[in-house]
């Protein structure tokens, strides 16, 4: 779906979520932002066997007119459960409501495949994003990438 969100006092760009393909040039893209947003900030990088292993995943993207400005990723977990992943805003389009809308598109596509669950390990400082949108903190607070996370989840 279509929708404008305000970029600057008078710029509207047009906002829309989609599936990305996996092996494409979006792909490339899509690895370029959680890189930029995710990894070097903590002094990391991707291996290739992390990379290999999103072939199998849900990957949905969120556009602002034709720039990829978001990205998150979808894995099978439990039965009827899915793992929301890399969950990244580009630094100058966060706090536009491009988070929250790719979280509304991925629960969706969750729902229409028969997910009953959607469950996610989220950074200390992302948590409050996620109580707006309705998600728990389950159990105590752990370290992943080296920093604090807790575990959130969601039903759909
Ligand atoms: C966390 C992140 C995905 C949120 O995406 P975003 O596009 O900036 O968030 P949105 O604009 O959709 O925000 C939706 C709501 O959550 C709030 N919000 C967003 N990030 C927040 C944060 N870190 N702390 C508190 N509130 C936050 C917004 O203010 C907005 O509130 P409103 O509905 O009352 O206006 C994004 O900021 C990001 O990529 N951060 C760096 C990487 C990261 O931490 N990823 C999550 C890993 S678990």
């Amino acid at each position: 779906m279509l929708k404008l969100c305000k970029f600057a006092f008078h710029l509207y760009l047009l906002m829309r979520c989609e599936i990305l393909s996996f092996g494409g040039p979006e792909q490339n893209f899509s690895i370029q932002l959680r890189r930029e947003i995710l990894r070097t900030p903590l002094g990391l990088d991707f291996t290739n066997e992390e990379l290999e292993q999103e072939s199998s995943q849900v990957h949905i993207g969120c556009y602002l007119n034709t720039q990829l400005a978001g990205v998150l990723l979808l894995k099978n977990s439990a039965d009827h459960t899915l793992k929301m992943r890399q969950v990244a805003v580009k630094n100058e389009f966060q706090k536009m409501g491009v988070g929250k809308e790719m979280v509304v598109y991925a629960e969706k596509w969750a729902r229409d495949n028969g997910y009953k669950t959607m469950e996610l390990n989220a950074r200390q400082t992302a948590v409050p994003f996620y109580l707006k949108l309705n998600y728990t903190i389950q159990g105590s607070e752990f370290t992943e990438v080296g920093i604090p996370h807790s575990k959130m989840a969601k039903q759909l």
